[in-house]
């Protein structure tokens, strides 16, 4: 029933908001009430699902002149830089993984263009005079700031996979365009600017743009013009990457950073690589997994945590544990647990640490962590791992992803952020560019936990030119070398068990990839030990949780997971509703 009533939304293209009844039989099943709203829209040969409707329009556009998945996600990339200021971008840094179809299973990469630390960075300078970590210099000074990525990354990904008939110019002209004309102050937009307006007022270079003349916040209808940002952008598209990483505006990014108390030098952004890695691979009951390896710790969580749940009985049939049933959450919510502990103590950035990547993936230790799990009862995390290293003595965010496929099924999963929103807040003056705080997914210190909670030890201690351990899991699920879901999403913590939760709606619970979207999702990343929820997970199951022992806080929405399934004769894709403004659209 459900999906048939997806399908119709489908084929209607409507943008209403699906937000669809569950109906259970399993006597284990509480019933689902709320969902988060989705919109779904078919696409016969391809589909672009992002957080703003202009940027998915300028990737659409590409597909239908011929371009590949790698060519699409190239322009939305820049025009999210211009269209979602406090998470697309040019400053920041992410990750991209690509599939290309080939004749018999295809091809699977991976770009790693995370932000680096400058070199002048090392263990302690994220510290105070006490040596305790002191969080104004890993999130609010310009200490906070990582080597820019971003553009480096997009234009590697358009060299080598793009299908050739694009120039780089051609593909960021859809960004120069919105940048110069402007764009609409409405949705996201106009909601982070409302919330971020005080904190962009701090810097009079980030006023001019972002705040009006009198300090008060745009209004609907209003249009936001980024000149800077457009001849940015001009000079990208004329002279390539290293206009951004050498000359005038390598030496405009590092001044700011340096007026803002940082160290990062234009020698820093000369030397800034984006990377391309071979993906962490898993499988899970009869399909490929494929993401991002370090420094993500996205791929390596989501391969180890499947592994543990392949296991146990998901699922909607007879005696299965049904889809949001409290049994089937608290496996879920051990397995997040064991897998976030790993992250703490062994997850950093593999070029400067040796991390067990293999190790943690591998089946047979998913069949050893799953016989540490008691089926009825939460295990205190502590008790888990207790000498960890990552415990030391003891805000909100933003990033955006988006996932496009094309009509010879190569697809894009890219997740890439400014880590808060805004990041730092601090437009580089003359640029155009706001510059990311990702300084703060280092450990600062053993057992100081970041603005997301998460801790960690020696393995994601801050140093020269390291990248920090991020979380950002661009994830694309293979069945029989094509792709069958392509998946991602922003939210710090949260994004690994969002992406956990969109497959195993989709491969568990056979949900249309439109309510694998929408379910409500639960977190746990071991210290803190709770439980969060998403407020439309229903009380009575909550309650069910805590009677196992679990501390459950309801926290805000999960991030928005803009992903794509494949459906007989073409695609499907779901537009998360958790924030306002996102658009599938298929070609
Ligand atoms: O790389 C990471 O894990 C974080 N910097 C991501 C931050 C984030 O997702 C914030 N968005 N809501």
């Amino acid at each position: 029933m459900l999906r048939s009533r997806a399908a119709a939304l489908a084929l209607a293209m409507t943008l209403a908001f699906a937000s669809p009844a569950v109906a259970q039989s399993t006597a284990d099943t509480a019933p689902s009430t709320g969902f988060a709203p989705v919109q779904v829209a078919r696409g016969a040969h391809g589909m672009v699902v992002s957080q703003d409707a202009l940027a998915t329009r300028a990737g659409v556009a590409i597909l239908k002149e011929g371009g590949n998945a790698v060519d699409a996600a190239v322009a939305v990339g820049f025009a999210l830089a211009v269209t979602m200021p406090r998470a697309g971008n040019l400053g920041g840094g992410g990750f991209m993984v690509i599939h290309r179809a080939g004749k018999e299973r295809g091809t699977d990469t991976t770009i790693d263009y995370r932000e680096a630390a400058p070199a002048a960075i090392d263990a302690g300078s994220f510290l105070d005079a006490h040596g305790a970590a002191d969080p104004r210099k890993s999130r609010n000074s310009g200490l906070a700031v990582g080597v820019p990525g971003t553009v480096a990354g997009l234009a590697l990904a358009h060299e080598k996979y793009g299908s050739g008939k694009f120039t780089l110019a051609q593909l960021i002209a859809p960004a120069i365009r919105l940048a110069r004309a402007g764009i609409p102050v409405e949705n996201d937009l106009l909601d982070s600017l409302l919330l971020a307006s005080p904190r962009l007022a701090q810097w009079p270079s980030s006023a001019r743009i972002f705040v009006k003349p009198d300090g008060a916040a745009f209004v609907p209808s209003e249009r936001l013009v980024q000149r800077d940002l457009a001849d940015t952008l001009s000079a990208i598209a004329k002279e390539g990457p290293s206009a951004f990483y050498s000359g005038p505006l390598a030496d405009k990014i590092a001044a700011a950073v340096q007026g803002a108390g940082g160290v990062m030098t234009a020698q820093d952004l000369h030397s800034y690589r984006a990377v391309e890695r071979p993906p962490v691979r898993g499988t899970y009951r009869g399909y490929d997994i494929v993401s991002m390896p370090p420094p993500s710790s996205g791929g390596t969580l989501l391969v180890e945590i499947l592994n543990i749940l392949e296991g146990f009985p998901l699922g909607d049939a007879g005696r299965q544990l049904g889809f949001d049933s409290p049994r089937a959450l608290h496996l879920a919510i051990e397995a997040m647990k064991l897998a976030y502990a790993d992250r703490a103590e062994f997850l950093g950035d593999s070029d400067a640490v040796n991390v067990p990547v293999d190790r943690l993936i591998s089946k047979p230790y998913g069949e050893k962590l799953r016989g540490e799990i008691d089926p009825t009862r939460a295990r205190p995390a502590r008790e888990l791992r207790p000498n960890s290293p990552a415990l030391g003595v003891g805000s909100g965010g933003n990033t955006t992803h988006f996932s496009v496929v094309d009509r010879d099924g190569n697809a894009v999963a890219n997740t890439y952020s400014l880590n808060f929103n805004f990041g730092l807040g601090l437009v580089a003056e003359g640029t155009g560019v706001l510059l990311n705080n990702t300084m703060d997914d280092f450990a600062a210190r053993p057992g100081a936990p970041n603005a997301f909670g998460l801790v960690g030890g020696p393995a994601n201690a801050p140093g020269p030119n390291k990248r920090p351990l991020s979380s950002m899991t661009p994830a694309i699920v293979l069945k029989d070398g094509r792709p069958a879901i392509v998946t991602g999403a922003p939210g710090g913590s949260r994004i690994i068990t969002a992406v956990l939760q969109v497959i195993l709606n989709v491969i568990d619970y056979r949900r249309d990839i439109g309510d694998a979207v929408a379910a409500p999702r639960v977190h746990h990343q071991w210290i803190p030990d709770q439980v969060v929820v998403e407020r439309t997970l229903p009380a009575a199951t909550a309650a069910a949780l805590e009677a196992m022992g679990h501390t459950v806080r309801i926290g805000p929405p999960s991030g928005s997971a803009h992903s794509i399934a494949a459906v007989d004769g073409g695609y499907e894709g779901a537009a998360d509703g958790r924030a306002r403004g996102a658009l599938a659209a298929g070609d």
